[in-house]
């Protein structure tokens, strides 16, 4: 079964007389452990299908079902349980909390989590070592360079054990060389199991993953295999 099933997605924003449709109807699916970009003019429904996919926006019509679950059939608060245990998200601007060290910002999710404090700290230590930042972890965002900022944020994603980690242009606020880094951890996340699904417009982004869907006002317009032979797997 697929991790992730779509039908007919429709997401409408009202603004005044005007209806925006900014999903207007997406069908798709993506099987366990696929790595997936997708692609787009500004404005076309990526950040609002990424919201809707990892339970931050709820679709206007439509049916998505993750891991099994029917998302539309959840109460808001079994949808907040099931997204800390499932989806991992990392966004454009890393999203850290500025007060709190790289180590507590990677507690945070497994504080509301339940996690113990034993545990916890354990687990985020592990994290931050499996991204690189093992000689970091005291740091607060600010005294981090922009990569290992969102090296920090992928390793809170990770907090939960996700199924499906969701990243909103993950390398948009990072210089190339940067960006290329992070795309390598995503790829060495991917080869380790995990099904991810990043939104770019950076068309090499897009071709460090498997499969490209593309699109326009609100549609998918393509969604194809990428040729292996592009890809560029970075070492980290
Ligand atoms: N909260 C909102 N209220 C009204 N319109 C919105 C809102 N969020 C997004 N939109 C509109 O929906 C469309 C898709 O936006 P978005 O998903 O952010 O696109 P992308 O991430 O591809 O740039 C755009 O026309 C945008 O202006
Ligand atoms: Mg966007």
């Amino acid at each position: 079964m697929a991790l992730i099933e779509a039908i007919n997605l429709t997401k409408l924003y009202r603004m005044g007389d005007e209806t925006v449709h900014a999903l207007a109807g997406v069908s798709f699916s993506i099987p366990q452990r696929d790595y997936c970009a997708i692609v787009g003019p500004s404005g076309s429904g990526k950040s609002t299908l990424m919201n809707i996919l990892g339970g931050l926006d709820t679709p206007t019509n439509g049916r998505l079902t993750i891991a099994g679950n029917d998302i539309g059939e959840m109460s808001d608060d079994d949808l907040a349980v099931f997204r800390n245990q499932t989806i991992g998200f990392v966004f454009q601007s890393f999203n850290l909390l500025p007060r709190l060290t790289a180590l507590e910002n990677v507690e945070l999710p497994m504080i509301y989590g339940g996690v113990l404090p034993k545990e916890r700290h354990e687990r985020a230590a592990h994290l931050l070592q499996r991204v690189g930042l093992g000689e970091r972890m005291g740091h607060k965002p600010t005294q981090l360079s922009g990569g290992q900022q969102q090296r920090v944020a992928i390793a809170r994603a990770l907090a939960g054990q996700p199924k499906l980690i969701l990243a909103d242009e993950p390398t948009g606020a990072l210089d190339t060389n940067t960006g290329i880094e992070i795309l390598g951890l995503f790829g060495q996340l991917n080869r380790e199991g995990a099904t991810i699904v990043i939104v770019t417009h950076d068309h090499e982004v897009a071709g460090a993953t498997n499969r490209t869907i593309e699109m326009r006002d609100g549609h998918i317009v393509s969604d194809e295999l990428n040729d292996r032979s592009a890809r560029h797997d970075a070492n980290v």
